[in-house]
């Protein structure tokens, strides 16, 4: 029998406070403080336990020791995930549910997703000649009209604006109290039910997606009993397809940063092949945040290092801080694509979309298409698009949650070349 340690403890007052306010950073502030991967706290009323690091990640995404079901914040689901979705199942009923996502992701598929964006910013950019523009705002736009067409939800012209500032605001509002928070929870109830509409077409045969195409999957998916989804859970699961594509704009936004920033990266991204352009990609996830943690509830006590984990605590896995740990990356606040020439494709080091297997567990369903999506777009600003960058306020603030450069990246004197 070795001998157990004790978890470092934040002391028994609640720190959703200091969580609001620490941000991205809170979890490495205090891993840094209390020398330590793993410590106690109190969130939201109940008992939290931080981790931070490639090992707690492992332990993180087992099976055997977490599951989902009802972990994510009511708060949260109100306004990003929406409720009875995939991200709160677990065992079998997730494994179905999850294939369901995945059989969307198929190589032609995503290679029609790529030839919509390339067409969608050659067409959008036709407007901003000579004009300034925010890119942040008309890359929201761009990925809004290309998730549309790609999961077969029609999308008139005139309604574009107002879906995209929908589905931006449930993106926006998670992290939030207060107004934005709310903007967030009303943008959710108008975008769930315009897409219980159109599921509700698809199965009266008003409207015939493409088959294979998000819509017609969704609507038609049969789950482990043989039954329809619920026409409301069908459309939290749409919208797990249209809202993250629509979050890609916040990458291309960082990316844009990137490219300004580091003007040795963009020449060479202009010139280099595939395989530059990827590392340039994964960087961009790496260093910017976007996904501050992860949450999920210990099924069975456990120790790790040491340590005793009891079942029905809340665990929180630091994905910020990981990917930014200086034991992993060096110089973990610079952006060095290179970094990536030899990397080791470490499934619990790098999680900027959630760690582990895709298959099993609740990694992100979207990662190729974020890639691919986020590199074409890149692509497309940096050897299609002349632009100046006038004086601006370019900083982005860890404590808001999510972040963004301040000005949303103001581009001037926009042309095509
Ligand atoms: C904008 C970039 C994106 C970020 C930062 C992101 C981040 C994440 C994160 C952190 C998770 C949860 C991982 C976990 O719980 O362990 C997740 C799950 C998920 N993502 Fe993404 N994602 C992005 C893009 C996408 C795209 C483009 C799609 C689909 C087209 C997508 C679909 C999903 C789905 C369906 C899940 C739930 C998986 C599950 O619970 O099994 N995401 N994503």
């Amino acid at each position: 029998m070795y001998e157990m340690k004790k978890i470092p403890c934040e002391g028994t007052m609640d720190h959703s406070l200091s969580l609001l306010l620490d941000g991205y950073s809170f979890i490495q502030n205090r891993c840094y403080k209390y020398k330590t991967d793993i410590f106690q706290t109190h969130l939201l009323g109940q008992k939290a336990i931080c981790m931070s690091g490639k090992d707690a990640a492992k332990v993180f995404y087992d099976n055997e020791y977490f599951k989902r079901k009802d972990v994510t914040p009511k708060r949260v689901q109100k306004t990003l995930t929406g409720q009875q979705g995939v991200q709160g199942l677990d065992g079998k009923e997730h494994m179905n549910r999850k294939q369901m996502f995945l059989s969307i992701m198929t190589p032609d598929n995503v290679q029609l997703l790529i030839d919509y964006t390339n067409k969608q910013w050659k067409s959008n950019s036709r407007r901003w000649y000579n004009k300034d523009i925010v890119l942040f705002d008309e890359a929201q736009i761009i990925m809004c009209q290309i998730a549309c067409r790609w999961a077969g939800v029609p999308l008139r012209a005139r309604e574009t604006k107002q879906r995209a500032s929908d589905l931006g605001k449930m993106i926006d509002g998670f992290g939030a109290v207060g107004p934005r928070y709310w903007q967030g929870r009303i943008a959710r109830q108008h975008s769930e039910k315009w897409i219980r509409e159109i599921i509700a077409d698809i199965r009266s045969q008003k409207l015939n997606p493409e088959k294979g195409s998000a819509a017609f999957t969704i609507a038609w998916y049969l789950d482990q009993d043989s039954k329809l989804l619920s026409t409301q859970v069908a459309a939290v699961e749409l919208l797990n397809i249209i809202r993250p594509i629509v979050a890609i704009a916040t990458y291309i936004t960082f990316g844009a940063l990137a490219m300004f920033e580091y003007p040795d990266c963009r020449k060479k991204f202009q010139i280099s092949g595939t395989p530059y352009k990827d590392m340039v990609v994964q960087e961009i996830r790496r260093l910017y945040p976007f996904t501050p943690y992860v949450g999920a509830e210990v099924k069975k006590s456990f120790i790790w290092k040491q340590y005793y984990i009891k079942k029905g605590t809340l665990v929180l896995l630091d994905i910020y801080g990981t990917n930014h740990d200086p034991r992993l990356w060096n110089n973990p606040y610079d952006f060095i694509p290179e970094r990536f020439y030899n990397w080791d494709h470490n499934a619990f080091s790098f999680m900027p979309q959630g760690g582990g297997d895709c298959n099993t567990g609740h990694r992100c369903a979207g990662e190729l298409v974020t890639t691919e999506v986020l590199k074409a777009s890149l692509e497309f600003i940096v050897n299609h698009l002349n632009y100046k960058v006038p004086k601006q306020n370019l900083n982005y603030c860890l404590s808001r949650i999510p972040t963004l450069p301040k000005s949303r990246f103001r581009m001037s004197k926009v042309k095509i070349i």
